[in-house]
């Protein structure tokens, strides 16, 4: 199985492009499913969980094709309506076709993603809202078996923010009979590129960006084209990497605005930035203060920089008092960073980062998507060599990562 292998060594230095958004592009690919024709969409990220997304669409009867970044599905009329536990174990969001599926066919069965190393992440809200527009669920081997004669719009309030709920609810609700109000929606950068791609499809969803949206269906969508938007959660690794180095790195095609919550909690660090409206470089710095962050929903301070962020505090002065607010056990990474000697105590939500630690470098273990980040960029600085197991968990969200860290001189490689 690969590892990546990682050295102390220079500061990091150059120019470096984001790719295509993960988490845009797995909702883009499943709203697909609304349309029968040709859709293209562009900028694709080419990731473990987007092949497993073209698996399960060519399951569903659709004809999955790549060009480079450019994704093309061609969707036709399915009898099948089943995503079967093999993908869905493999990709939690495989839970993003039931609304779709919902809305086109009136039925689906979606095996019940299990829990994952960060959290047991339930779908009660996904269900309940779904109901409120009309479904029916049963839990049978353990299927959601979802169905519903003609989805009707109706006003949902979420408990709390949820990404994957308001996707979901937002592809059932575009084809609903009359309007859906969505409230607490969650607000993140990929939503808005979601409700984007649904209104080129025909879709009337208004108040986009808002935590209130308004849905009013319609009858039937068209295919489009549409272009992904970068992957901010990778641009902030990226900037991350040149910082923790006191290196210069610029990330070009990205949107600094949508992780402006990462970059300002670096500025109270004491990092400078030059930015422009699709770039932005971080500067030399030798030395940073410790600073506290809570994660929280979009435009908080993402959940998806926390593990990459400690990384970052364990070189900071002082100390730093780290929140998990999303999800209850991200901090798989807190035991893997203190095997490089990363000074952390963790209590329940909350871990105290003392800083600076010599890190020394060891073999550690990827737990999970964010943390194989973590680890990779704790290992730029460690003393020695670092290798890093599991890295499936990397191939599944990271477009070649360690050669885009390479290219800018760290000393990183496959195995
Ligand atoms: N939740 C419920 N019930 C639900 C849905 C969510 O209790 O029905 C809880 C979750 O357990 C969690 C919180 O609400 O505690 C937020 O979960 P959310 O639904 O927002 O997360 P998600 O849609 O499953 C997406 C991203 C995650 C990211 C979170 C939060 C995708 C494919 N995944 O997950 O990304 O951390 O939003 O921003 O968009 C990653 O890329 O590494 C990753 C984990």
């Amino acid at each position: 199985m690969d590892k990546i292998v990682v050295q102390k060594g220079a500061k990091l230095d150059g120019e470096v492009a984001a790719s295509g958004a993960k988490n845009s592009s797995l909702p883009l690919l499943f709203s697909t499913l609304l349309a029968d024709g040709e859709h293209k969409l562009h900028n694709v990220p080419i990731l473990k969980d987007i092949d497993s997304t073209f698996r399960l669409l060519e399951l569903l009867n659709c004809k999955t094709q790549r060009e480079g970044h450019t994704a093309i599905v061609t969707v036709s009329e399915s009898k099948q309506r089943e995503a079967e536990y093999d993908i869905v174990r493999k990709m939690r969001a495989s839970i993003l076709c039931l609304g779709p599926l919902l809305a086109r066919y009136g039925e689906a069965v979606v095996s019940l993603p299990g829990g994952c190393a960060i959290g047991t992440r339930p779908i009660n809200q996904h269900l309940d809202a779904l109901k409120q527009l009309g479904a029916e669920f049963e839990i049978k081997g353990g299927n959601v078996h979802g169905r519903v004669k003609k989805l009707t719009g109706g006003n949902i309030v979420f408990d709390g923010v949820t990404v994957g709920g308001t996707e979901n609810i937002l592809m059932a609700a575009v084809l609903a009979d009359g309007e859906t109000v969505i409230e607490n929606a969650a607000k993140e950068p990929e939503i808005v590129d979601l409700c984007e791609y649904l209104n080129k499809m025909g879709a009337k969803i208004s108040n986009v960006g808002s935590s209130v949206l308004k849905i009013e269906g319609v009858k039937s969508l068209s295919p489009s084209e549409h272009t992904v938007i970068p992957d901010r959660i990778e641009a902030g690794t990226l900037l991350i990497a040149g910082a923790i180095t006191g290196g210069d790195v610029k990330v070009t095609h990205c949107v600094p605005k949508h992780f402006e919550a990462l970059t300002n909690k670096m500025r109270e660090a004491g990092f400078e930035f030059v930015e422009s409206e699709n770039s932005i470089r971080v500067l030399p710095t030798s030395s940073f203060q410790g600073v506290d962050v809570t994660t929280a929903p979009h435009p908080g301070f993402a959940t998806d920089f926390q593990a990459q962020f400690m990384a970052l505090m364990t070189q900071a002065k002082g100390s730093s008092i780290i929140t998990e607010s999303i999800f209850e056990n991200r901090f798989m990474h807190v035991q893997e960073l203190r095997r490089l000697n990363a000074d952390i105590t963790p209590k329940s939500r909350v871990a105290i980062v003392r800083g600076p630690c010599a890190l020394q470098g060891a073999p550690v273990m990827a737990t999970d998507l964010r943390a194989s980040a973590s680890l990779i960029l704790a290992g730029l600085f460690a003393d020695g060599e670092t290798t890093i197991s599991r890295v499936y968990h990397l191939d599944r969200g990271y477009e070649k990562l360690e050669e885009k860290l390479a290219n800018l001189g760290a000393n990183v490689r496959r195995d």
